[in-house]
């Protein structure tokens, strides 16, 4: 038997954008099945124009993106889709139907799922993420924090490969952000996450991935990672005031 595909894997991926501008300069990242590996790096590092190359939003520069085995390209787009949630930084890029169900519906019933199936997804989807009483609320009338956890569930109910957040702790109260923490940990899903919240990163995900100028410039435990002043500060990364990762269980 061979070993599984990683749930993600990068290689040698380099893109500029059509103003000529280059952010990406081969990066290369796997991510094995059910890892949660933080995505660092300071702002400009390329971070949100890799992960819009994970579900082909972007494409064409050099290298390839595989998703659990399958090519990152035109032919498998709607598959692709279908494997990689994204989360964006704004919940409101991702809300547009007229309540939380509907929402949380839209992808399972564009894959022309039965709708017994679809219901039950949405269902899951909004327990999962402690929401299950809003499926009937307009999105409008809910908390940001509450937003960004539907805008969560609308990934979960196509049952994703990977699960990949752009800063999904900004704008969010302690209250929100602890909840949140509580969700993702929760999920048996592999994560992806870019923050820029380094404590966050320590407590989800035990491995780290720092980004910079569009290469990888260190991949190790979150922990260790944190733990160097040296690279933190080359990297324009910083520990909250009194933050000490050494000190945290
Ligand atoms: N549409 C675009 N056209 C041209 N250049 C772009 C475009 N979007 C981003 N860039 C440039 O690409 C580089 C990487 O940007 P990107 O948004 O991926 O960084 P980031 O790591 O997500 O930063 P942040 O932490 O601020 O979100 C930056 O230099 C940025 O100016
Ligand atoms: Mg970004």
């Amino acid at each position: 038997m061979t070993a599984p595909a990683p749930s993600l894997l990068v290689e040698d991926l380099a893109f500029a954008y059509p103003d000529g501008h280059q952010a990406l300069f081969g990066v290369d990242l796997r991510v094995e099945r059910g890892e949660r590996v933080a995505l660092l790096g300071p702002n400009g590092a390329g971070k949100t124009t890799l992960v819009l190359h994970l579900n082909g939003i972007l494409r064409g520069g050099r290298g390839s993106v595989a998703v659990a085995g399958l090519p990152v390209d035109q032919r498998n787009l709607q598959e692709v889709r279908r494997r990689v949630g994204i989360v964006f930084q704004d919940p409101d890029d991702q809300l547009f139907m007229p309540t939380v169900g509907e929402d949380v519906a839209f992808g399972p019933r564009n894959l022309g799922l039965p709708e017994p199936e679809v219901r039950a997804r949405v269902a899951a989807a909004l327990a999962q993420v402690g929401m299950g009483g809003a499926a009937d609320r307009p999105p409008h009338h809910l908390s940001f924090g509450q937003r960004r956890r539907v805008a969560v569930a609308t990934v979960l109910s196509m049952h994703p490969e990977i699960l990949v957040l752009d800063e999904p702790s900004s704008n969010l109260d302690p209250a929100g952000r602890r909840e949140l923490a509580e969700v993702l940990e929760s999920l048996p899903v592999t994560v992806l996450m870019v923050t820029h919240d380094l404590p966050y990163a320590l407590q989800l995900c035990p491995r780290s991935v720092v980004l910079d100028g569009g290469v990888v410039v260190a991949d190790g435990p979150t922990r260790e990672l944190l733990a160097d002043p040296v690279l933190l500060a080359r990297h324009r990364l910083e520990l909250p005031y009194g933050f000490d990762p050494r000190t945290v269980p």
